[in-house]
């Protein structure tokens, strides 16, 4: 079985309204899902891209954040999950990260990235380090 070309990992971490530290349910993380799910499925992308929803991304302050990565071309299911976590980056180094994102950006971002396999350089963050 081939693995996807694409997964889009959408953060709905949900805190409360008045939590500082913010979230992106609060920034409307469940409709930019919604709005990943509808675009793949409209261009008939779901056999290659699938859209996941994730935990907090550590970028709280830009959200609604997505995360858009090339699998790894081995699978490392056995590893336990913690350690599966820390390896995200050796897991998936092909990753771009997406920021203060809107319904409308994600047509610009499936056009652009998933289609055409080129970032949407005006949507993206760089990673907080
Ligand atoms: S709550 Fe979404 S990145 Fe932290």
């Amino acid at each position: 079985m081939d693995s996807p070309q694409y997964r889009v990992f959408v953060c709905t971490k949900k805190r409360p309204v008045d939590d500082p530290e913010g979230c992106c349910c609060n920034a409307g993380a469940l409709n930019i899902y919604q709005a990943f799910a509808n675009e793949v499925e409209r261009l008939q992308l779901g056999d290659r891209i699938k859209v996941r929803k994730s935990g907090c991304l550590d970028q709280c302050e830009s959200g609604a954040v997505a995360m858009i990565c090339q699998p790894a071309r081995r699978d490392f299911g056995w590893l336990p999950t913690k350690i599966r976590i820390k390896l995200r980056k050796l897991l998936f180094p092909q990753r771009h990260l997406y920021g203060n994102l809107t319904v409308e950006d994600v047509q610009a971002i499936a056009q652009s990235h998933l289609i055409k396999g080129k970032p949407l350089q005006r949507c993206q963050i760089s990673p907080r380090s």
